[in-house]
């Protein structure tokens, strides 16, 4: 996934209606479909991006201030990842400055099975604001708009997982479950694990993949030392190696095997299934190496 197109310049959606959300990551996975949501339903929404004017970068603390002006409410999706080191000095510091401004609601997107991102909770959930919590597992659209395109582009996953399996997530029942803490009353203090209704070991993932191409899709269990040497070879940023490392070694250890039943609690029904994500993926082309840039959106 190369850019998102937005049909006109739209960083700040400028609605009457309070109150106003900061969506921070809201040209990404997640936050893209909770922009849209709100959006949708007339809600005020300014993106937090580093695109964006104003600019977020958590990187660069001089431009929060002007971006949570005039904001009561954030999605705080934190970008690359809540188990980075940085991650819990930024969070610290966003979220007392947040309260300064006024801001009385967060909604936190956090990982599973992550020391560092449990870290990252206790900050929101002690911030002195109402909060939620949305622990995700992993991400369907991590294969079509993540990490894992080129892979099933190119017919073969090859990745160190070892017979772990993960109850897979649809980005679209986290960012309505995003939404819904964000625009209704009732998900103060709670702490919602989505996940999607099963969990898939890789093998199943290729299978579902191969049957919605018409085509085969391998899977390679390879060795870590591999898999390293093959990132640190598409010559990624250091901290992204350590990133997809520290994933693939420790947080892809088994620990989250189980299902979760945030989705069913946040929104009264069932989380999508990845046959239902791959099939309507198949049809927008994406895996189609021809059409390895084009937006994809279902
Ligand atoms: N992927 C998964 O399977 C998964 C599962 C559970 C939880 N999560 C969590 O979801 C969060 C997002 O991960 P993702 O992989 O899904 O990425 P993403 O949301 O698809 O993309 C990252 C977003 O963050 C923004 N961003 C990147 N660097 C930034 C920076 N330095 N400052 C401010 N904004 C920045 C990007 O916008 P610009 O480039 O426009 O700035 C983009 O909107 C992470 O905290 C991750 O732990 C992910």
């Amino acid at each position: 996934m190369k850019s998102i197109f937005y049909p006109v310049k739209l960083f700040e959606i400028k609605r009457q209606k309070p109150p106003r959300t900061l969506v921070l990551g809201g040209t990404g996975k997640t936050g893209r479909r909770v922009v849209q949501s709100l959006w949708d339903g007339e809600h005020s929404v300014r993106i937090g991006s580093r695109q964006a004017d104003p600019a977020f970068d958590w990187q660069d603390s001089a431009g929060w201030d002007k971006c949570l002006d005039g904001v009561t409410q954030v999605y705080v999706n934190f970008a690359p990842d809540l188990a980075m080191p940085m991650a819990r000095p930024a969070i610290t510091a966003f979220t007392e400055m947040a309260h300064r401004k006024g801001v009385r609601k967060l909604v936190l997107l956090s990982g599973r099975g992550e020391e560092e991102a449990l870290a990252c909770e206790q900050i929101v959930r002690f911030s002195g604001m109402d909060w939620t919590i949305v622990r995700s597992a992993w991400f369907n659209q991590n294969f079509s708009e993540g990490a894992f395109t080129g892979m099933v582009q190119d017919g073969q996953i090859a990745l160190p997982v070892g017979g772990t399996c993960e109850p897979f997530v649809d980005v679209h029942d986290v960012a309505d479950v995003v939404t819904a803490a964000l625009s209704e009353e009732g998900h103060e203090g709670k702490v919602y694990e989505t996940t999607g209704p099963r969990l898939l070991s890789f093998e199943q993932i290729v299978e579902e993949l191969s049957g919605a191409l018409g085509r085969t899709i391998s899977f390679a269990d390879i060795p870590h030392e591999a898999f390293l040497e093959g990132i640190q070879g598409m010559g990624m940023p250091p901290e992204m190696v350590w990133l997809l490392e520290y994933l693939f070694a420790t947080v892809m250890d088994g620990r989250n095997e189980q299902i979760g039943y945030g989705v069913q609690e946040a929104l009264g029904r069932p989380p999508r299934d990845f046959r239902d994500y791959a099939r309507l993926t198949a049809l927008t082309g994406v895996w189609d190496a021809a059409q390895a840039f084009n937006l994809v959106s279902v």
